[in-house]
């Protein structure tokens, strides 16, 4: 069990910020990448539909590549069926979603006073995190505030340029997201904007981005069940359920070499 590949998942490239992360953790970890390109984005797509993709692509890297744990590295496909694939793996192998880990983080730090939220359509009107957080941590006020365009724009390659600034600085400067000192970058998409919104805050709020919280879980869950893997014995291999350049792009730039994309429908 031990050697077999981990699954990550996401609707693109998004969660290749995730998997990058538990890459430079876990280096004897082969992982097993797929995005859901044919479908992306998740973000403005109903919880059924997120569902049903969910549970193919899930299927495959368990029934096809045989993978030992499950990373759902999207925050919509989080919100949407993490709760469906949990049960219905349940016995089987861990499956891990991003919003519990980043809820942990956030509600350890005491010296937020006023938080935001940035994620997709989905995510916010699931109100996932204004649920768990009130729930949590009652005495921390909070902002949500869905940013629809970015994740299609990271996928379509437009940050760290004129286009991503523009739309960047309409969405932050709402006045729902007045005051806040601490943002949470609650879709897998945004790290890559994430120096962007640095700059945007004059690095005066502290950002929270999924990607290193989700690895240290991950290699928590590992150690837990005897499952972490002491060499890695094969390349990390990437599907995607439709060829687009701009994943060939960012796989490159994450892993450092162009890597094979092999197509796969779901
Ligand atoms: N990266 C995803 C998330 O974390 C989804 C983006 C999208 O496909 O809309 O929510």
């Amino acid at each position: 069990m031990n050697n077999q590949p981990i699954g990550i998942f996401d609707s693109g490239i998004g969660g290749l910020t995730v998997a990058n992360a538990i890459s430079t953790l876990l280096p004897n970890e082969q992982l097993v990448y797929f995005g859901d390109t044919a479908h992306l984005p998740y973000g403005d797509k109903s919880f059924d539909l997120i569902r049903s993709y969910a549970l193919g692509i899930t299927d495959f890297l368990l029934k096809e590549k045989n993978c030992k744990a499950v990373v759902i590295a999207c925050n919509t496909a989080s919100a949407a069926a993490y709760e469906l694939l949990r049960d219905q793996y349940k016995g089987t192998v861990p499956i891990i979603n991003v919003i519990d880990p980043m809820i942990e983080a956030v509600i350890a730090d005491n010296d937020i006073h006023k938080l935001g939220i940035i994620a997709t359509k989905t995510t916010v009107a699931s109100g996932i995190y204004q649920e768990k957080l009130t729930r949590r941590k009652p005495s921390l006020p909070f902002a949500a505030l869905a940013t629809p365009l970015l994740a299609s724009m990271i996928e379509e390659g437009f940050y760290n340029d004129k286009i991503s600034h523009a739309i960047l600085e309409s969405y932050l400067a709402n006045e729902q997201l007045k005051d806040i000192d601490a943002l949470v970058l609650a879709c897998t998409h945004y790290p890559l904007i994430k120096e962007e919104i640095d700059e945007f805050y004059q690095h005066r709020v502290k950002l929270f981005d999924s990607a290193e919280v989700v690895a240290n879980k991950l290699k928590l869950i590992l150690e837990k069940e005897n499952l972490t893997s002491e060499s890695k014995q094969v390349e990390d291999v990437f599907y995607v359920s439709d060829y687009t350049e701009s994943f060939a792009k960012t796989t490159a730039i994450f892993w450092g070499k162009e890597v094979k994309l092999s197509l796969k429908h779901i």
